[in-house]
């Protein structure tokens, strides 16, 4: 049975990123049946709103989630409800998409690329997983309110809510230890316990989860001080296991380990293997349209598609070969270019991993 893909490229270098990790899936030979919609700003333009139902139904109905990036500053202004990140933040709530993996690996050809010495990064390969449905993001109640107490009692205030309840952390946790099994058999579970309730209910409960896997070996660090590890020794982390808003900075601050934010691949699953995949960076507004964006994260989106929610582990590894078989040949995009090697438009970027497919 062909694959059903919804393919949803959103605002910005969207458009032109997802059209190369398209060419590649094209590529491989295999039988998907791809349908294309607005999301974003580019769907509130069209549709009125950045999550039309017709999206949300297609996503819904869908295999797996092919997603591009939503943010336009023309929409920045717009009540919170319509603007483009609320697609996005939409999806995730209603797919149920939990589990956010953000993996970091720092390709050889590219230690230079970072800011951080070739010897910190020099074959870092970790895996950032992700609580993506709870936590300060959705919490409820929030909202605005003139202040009872606080520092300024009568003042105008604002307010969210930070909430974890034991099962969500235990799915994530799971999650978590399982990537674990397959790889260096460590997990770090990064919590701000030294003053949240929700970290000590997270740290306690991962805890609990760890007696199952006992293989896997569970250290617990403070975010302040994972923020600082990560910069300063990052291969000595394997699985980052954190919530929602931790993960959210630490897998852009990983991101820069790898050399360009324009690396980084990331899948968010649901419960039913049912997946979004998005390139963990954003619309770029000030460089769209101009070809010149790295559409490596959103071509090795694809790939985790492939690996994690279509079941075609094969198809997954030549993609991810192809990327690192252009990069060995010296091609690079403006934000990972270096001395000595060739400079290629996005476009150009897409047909040299298309013509690296073995
Ligand atoms: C990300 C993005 C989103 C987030 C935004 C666009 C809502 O920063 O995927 O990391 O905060 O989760
Ligand atoms: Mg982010």
């Amino acid at each position: 049975m062909s694959k059903h893909i919804a393919v949803l490229p959103g605002d910005g270098i969207g458009p032109e990123i997802m059209e190369q990790a398209v060419k590649v899936l094209n590529a491989l030979g295999q039988d998907f049946e791809m349908e294309w919609a607005d999301v974003g700003g580019v769907a509130y333009a069209n549709h009125g709103h950045p999550l039309p139902q017709s999206t949300l139904d297609l996503a819904m109905q869908s295999d797996a989630v092919l997603f591009g990036a939503v943010g336009d500053f023309r929409y920045d202004t717009l009540e919170r409800a319509l603007r483009p990140e609320q697609a996005i933040l939409g999806l995730r709530k209603h797919m149920g998409l939990f589990a956010n993996l953000r993996p970091a690996k720092c390709f050889k050809e590219l230690t230079g690329a970072s800011t951080l010495r070739p010897e910190v990064v020099s074959g870092l390969d970790l895996l950032i997983v992700r609580e993506l449905t709870g936590d300060i993001y959705f919490g409820t109640p929030r909202g605005r309110r003139t202040a009872v107490d606080g520092n300024f009692p009568g003042a105008p205030e604002a307010f969210d809510t930070m909430r974890y309840s034991v099962p969500e952390v235990e799915r994530i946790a799971r999650v978590a230890f399982e990537a674990a099994r397959k790889r260096n058999k460590k997990v770090t579970s990064v919590d701000k316990a030294n003053v949240l309730e929700t970290s000590q209910l997270w740290r306690d409960t991962v805890t609990e989860v760890a007696r199952d896997y006992p293989d896997v070996t569970l250290e617990h660090m403070y975010i302040d001080n994972a923020a600082m590890q990560l910069v300063r020794a990052p291969k000595a982390l394997d699985v980052v296991l954190t919530g929602n808003i931790f993960g959210d900075i630490l897998s852009d601050e990983a991101s820069m380990l790898t050399g360009s934010i324009g690396m980084l691949a990331s899948a968010s699953l649901n419960d039913k293997k049912q997946g979004l995949f998005e390139p963990s960076h954003g619309s770029a507004p000030d460089i769209a349209g101009k070809n010149i964006a790295n559409p490596i994260a959103t071509i090795l989106s694809a790939a985790m598609m492939l690996r994690y929610s279509l079941d075609m582990n094969d198809e997954a590894d030549r993609i991810e070969d192809a990327v690192a078989r252009v990069l060995e040949q010296g091609l690079r995009t403006g934000d990972i270019m270096s001395e000595g090697c060739q400079r290629v438009s996005c476009s150009e970027m897409g047909d040299a991993v298309r013509a690296a497919l073995r």
